[in-house]
């Protein structure tokens, strides 16, 4: 299969075409024929991508953990795909990642894919929204009614976590640019602040049940005085390893694949609930510009797709 891979050499990371075998399922393993892959660009630098789960430098890692495409091959013992079935989803940081024709992922971190979607689309979804519900529902232990607190809400992740506080009931108050702004609005947000003219912490007059931040740093530090006493500090883009802070530690979570998660966030596409934004749709040859943010046309919100296979842009 045709993939793009990260460089062997070279101080930074840099991707490159390559050919690699074709993947065979094990049990309870599905490959999945790539239609396009959602793009994260910190991930060339995360562990995962540069290490084995052993601790062994790694090379040669293949990046984008998102995606949507058809079933290609069923290992032994799935029973819930069938071959040609569109699904979108995720798989295993440490694995080889969909910058590819083919991808290996567990069937269980898989869904059939939202039917209202192009498999562009539908690329675009499985790490965002999975975030944003884990992180709200598992983290920040989200009731109808409370008050979140979301920095960089028209982000990819940030603009799902709007609209499913929103959907929950939730007063939403969201940090963003003024560019965003009646984007943001749309998505749900009942107060928008403009970061770069407004410290948030002088605009938010009561405290908040929940913080949602996805941008980590002295934006998490200055927030968790915000948060009620009880209450929940939640954090994606800071990682354990680059503070100790113990409320930093405590706040940080990485997203996990669900199937069942999968499963609710389609339908509440399909009906209309929830819509997913794209920043910019690349084809596989420019994938390179994807990761090192080198793209002309961008919508300045949402997610960065790479079209894998043109004809289901
Ligand atoms: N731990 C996990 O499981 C996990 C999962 C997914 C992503 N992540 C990480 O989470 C972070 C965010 O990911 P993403 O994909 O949502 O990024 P993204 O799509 O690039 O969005 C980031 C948003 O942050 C906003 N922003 C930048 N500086 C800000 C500030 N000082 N205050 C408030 N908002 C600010 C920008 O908003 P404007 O455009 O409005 O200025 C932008 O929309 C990344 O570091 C990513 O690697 C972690």
């Amino acid at each position: 299969m045709k993939v793009m891979r990260l460089a062997d050499s070279g101080n930074s990371p840099k991707l490159v075409e390559a050919t690699l075998p074709d993947p065979v399922p094990a049990s309870g393993q599905v490959v999945v024929r790539v239609s396009a892959a959602g793009v994260t660009p910190t991930e060339l630098a995360w562990y995962p991508t540069t290490h084995d789960p052993s601790g062994t430098p790694r090379t040669g890692a293949v990046p984008a953990h998102e995606f949507s495409g058809s079933v290609a091959a069923v290992g032994p013992n799935v029973y819930d795909f069938t071959l040609g079935q569109s699904v979108f989803g995720m798989n295993d940081w440490f694995a080889q990642g969909a910058v590819a024709e083919l991808c290996l992922t567990d069937a269980a971190s898989i869904a059939p894919s939202p039917i209202t979607l192009t498999p562009t689309q539908a690329a675009s979804v499985p790490i965002g929204a999975l975030t944003a519900w884990q992180g709200l529902f598992e983290h920040g232990h989200l009731h109808p009614g409370d008050r979140v607190l979301i920095h960089g809400a028209a982000g990819s992740v940030g603009h799902f976590a709007v609209q499913i506080a929103h959907l929950h009931g939730a007063h939403v108050i969201a940090t963003a640019s003024r560019h965003n702004f009646d984007l943001v609005r749309q998505l749900g947000a009942d107060e928008i602040i403009d970061y770069h003219s407004t410290r948030f912490e002088q605009a938010v007059t009561e405290p908040v049940d929940i913080v949602f931040d996805t941008v980590g740093g002295d934006t998490l530090l200055r927030s968790l005085s915000l948060v009620k006493p009880g209450r929940y500090a939640v954090t994606i883009a800071a990682d354990k390893e680059s503070s100790e802070d113990p409320r930093v530690q405590h706040a940080f979570f990485i997203v996990k694949p669900n199937q069942r998660q999968l499963m609710e966030i389609a339908a509440l596409i399909d009906t209309g609930k929830l819509r997913t934004l794209i920043d910019a749709v690349v084809p596989f040859a420019e994938a390179e510009a994807a990761y090192s943010g080198k793209i002309a046309g961008r919508n300045g919100h949402g997610k960065l797709v790479i079209a894998v296979d043109p004809p289901t842009v």
